[in-house]
């Protein structure tokens, strides 16, 4: 059943019953990124030689093998963006990989992995009600140490959207994310508890 999280937006997660509606969503995108099909998150990644509709068949394999968990947001009855999130198992390919292990002292219990809100429909608060979606998510699954890997958007030129793929830190630190540690010049690991 679809839940509100704003006044124009119902969120439901991505699973067998609502694949066509993020299908049609990524396709209507080109497939986004060309043919990532949200995959670059996943443990196998995108693959450098995998082409677009095997990129495809490996998200579908993840949806009917619940091996994935994401957040999709519904403009009336069409799917308009999404958050996709996990535990580090399910979300283990992170940006800065290298910097990010060298200050590691414990990993958290979940990940954000990546952001999308068709173009149409950006700066309408998609992703905010995405987040807060995911952020609900987890409290129903337990709760526990949450990170991103957001960009840095203050003090910092205007970057295009893609760019923003793991979230612009601003909606982060709204929702009461503080930064932890620097891992490179434009990102911070920054991190919410979620209570049960
Ligand atoms: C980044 C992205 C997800 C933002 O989605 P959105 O639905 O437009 O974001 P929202 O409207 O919820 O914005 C929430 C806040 O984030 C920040 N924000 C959003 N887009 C921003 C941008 N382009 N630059 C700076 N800050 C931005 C703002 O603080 C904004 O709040 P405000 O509008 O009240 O100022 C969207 O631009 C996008 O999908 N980009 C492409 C990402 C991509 O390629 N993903 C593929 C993943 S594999």
């Amino acid at each position: 059943m679809a839940d509100s999280t704003a006044p124009s937006h119902t969120t439901r997660p991505l699973n067998v019953d609502t694949w066509d509606d993020f299908a049609r969503l990524v396709e209507a995108n080109n497939g986004v990124w060309g043919g990532c099909w949200c995959m670059g998150f996943h443990p196998e990644g995108v693959g450098k030689d995998r082409t677009a509709s095997q990129n495809r068949e490996a998200k579908l394999r993840h949806v009917r093998a619940r091996t994935v968990q994401q957040v999709l947001v519904y403009e009336g009855d069409q799917c308009v963006g999404w958050c996709q999130y996990g535990p580090p198992a399910e979300v283990p390919n992170i940006k800065n990989p290298r910097a990010y292990n060298e200050t590691l002292t414990a990993p958290p219990d979940w990940r954000i992995g990546c952001l999308f809100t068709d173009r149409r429909y950006r700066r309408e608060g998609v992703a905010r009600a995405a987040l807060v979606a995911a952020l609900a998510a987890i409290k129903e699954a337990g709760g526990g140490l949450v990170e991103a890997y957001p960009e840095q958007v203050e003090g910092r030129e205007p970057q295009r959207g893609a760019y923003l793929h793991t979230g612009p830190e601003s909606v982060f630190l709204e929702l009461g994310f503080t930064r932890d540690r620097r891992i490179a010049k434009w990102r911070w690991v920054v991190q919410r508890r979620v209570q049960p």
